[in-house]
């Protein structure tokens, strides 16, 4: 694990620094929202959609400069649903990666704008990088609206996320959980798999595949995410831990019970590793990161 811990750092630190210079001073008092959204970007989140846009995009000889731009604007579009998902009127939470909330650190009208300055930015960003040519930026455009949205996408996962409740059929039950944390959780990953695709040009059957990992790192991910909430180390989670249970949140640990969570958790892992076995060596890094994506502690 150390060595993908220390890619992840690396790339972060590069990464970071880069993201930083997105966020110019804006001269007049509506810069107070500016504030806010580097205060929610620039806060030390893992950067792991970015660090996995860059590698699947590496793997077909994408150069950095080119997938930063992506993986910026996905970024920004990330913090944006951690400021809306914290606000009171939804998890209402008052820690965020180990500091106070957007709207505990400034207010909640500023934090609901700081999300939509995010959201906004993230496209407006995309669409202006020059770097990456017209026809795929569009494709991204799109992937990206698609994989955010209301039909079918993060925010139709956040709405299940709030307003699902068992049925008692065992069965659509599973069902729900399974599309409630595609959705909220798996759709941005895939887009970042997906999108370091589009930018590599990588033939449709390697596309399938990076897809095909990605949906499974992506529901491994959400489980460790709700196995951290439930017997995570509050001062590395960087999140108030318990709310799950506490808002009755349907996951697939308060279903399943923690054992078999994380069981098929691993097996995802297991299976995501394996799929991507046909890059070779290249793929080494998204192999590690599938394993770390269940072993974190934060
Ligand atoms: C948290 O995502 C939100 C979920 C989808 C569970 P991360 O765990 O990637 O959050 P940061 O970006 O590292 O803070
Ligand atoms: C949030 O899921 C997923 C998003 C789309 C932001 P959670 O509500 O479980 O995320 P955390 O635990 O607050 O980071
Ligand atoms: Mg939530
Ligand atoms: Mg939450
Ligand atoms: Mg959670």
């Amino acid at each position: 694990m150390t060595d993908i811990v220390e890619s992840l750092n690396t790339f972060s630190q590069k990464f970071n620094a880069d993201l930083e210079k997105c966020f110019p001073f804006v001269d007049g008092a509506e810069n107070r929202v500016i504030e806010a959204m580097k205060y929610s970007v620039m806060n030390g989140g893992k950067r792991l959609r970015p660090y996995l846009l860059c590698e699947c995009a590496g793997l077909f000889g994408v150069p950095y400069e080119m997938a930063f731009k992506a993986a910026a604007s996905l970024e920004m579009l990330h913090s944006y649903s951690l400021i809306h998902d914290d606000l009171p009127a939804m998890d209402n939470d008052d820690l965020r990666r180990g500091k106070p909330t957007c709207h505990k650190q400034f207010d909640e009208a500023t934090a609901i704008l700081a999300g939509d300055g995010l959201l906004t930015y993230a496209f407006e960003y995309l669409a202006n990088a020059l770097e990456i040519r017209p026809e795929m930026r569009l494709t991204l455009l799109q992937l990206l609206a698609s994989a955010a949205g209301s039909f079918g996408g993060m925010v139709s996962g956040q709405t299940l996320d709030i307003y699902a409740v068992p049925t008692g059929s065992k069965e659509a039950d599973e069902a729900i959980i399974a599309r409630l944390e595609e959705m909220k959780t798996g759709r941005l990953l895939r887009y970042a798999c997906e999108a370091g695709a589009v930018l590599g040009q990588a033939p449709l059957p390697l596309r399938q595949i990076l897809i095909s990992y990605s949906r499974k790192i992506g529901q491994a991910f959400q489980i460790a995410d709700d196995i951290l909430d439930r017997e995570g180390d509050q001062k590395l989670v960087g999140k108030t831990l318990h709310k799950d249970d506490s808002q009755n949140k349907f996951t697939f640990v308060a279903y399943y019970g923690i054992e078999p969570a994380r069981q098929k958790a691993a097996e995802l892992v297991q299976q995501a590793v394996a799929e991507i076995a046909v890059f070779g060596s290249k793929a080494e890094n998204l192999q590690k990161l599938a394993q770390y994506i269940i072993d974190r502690k934060y």
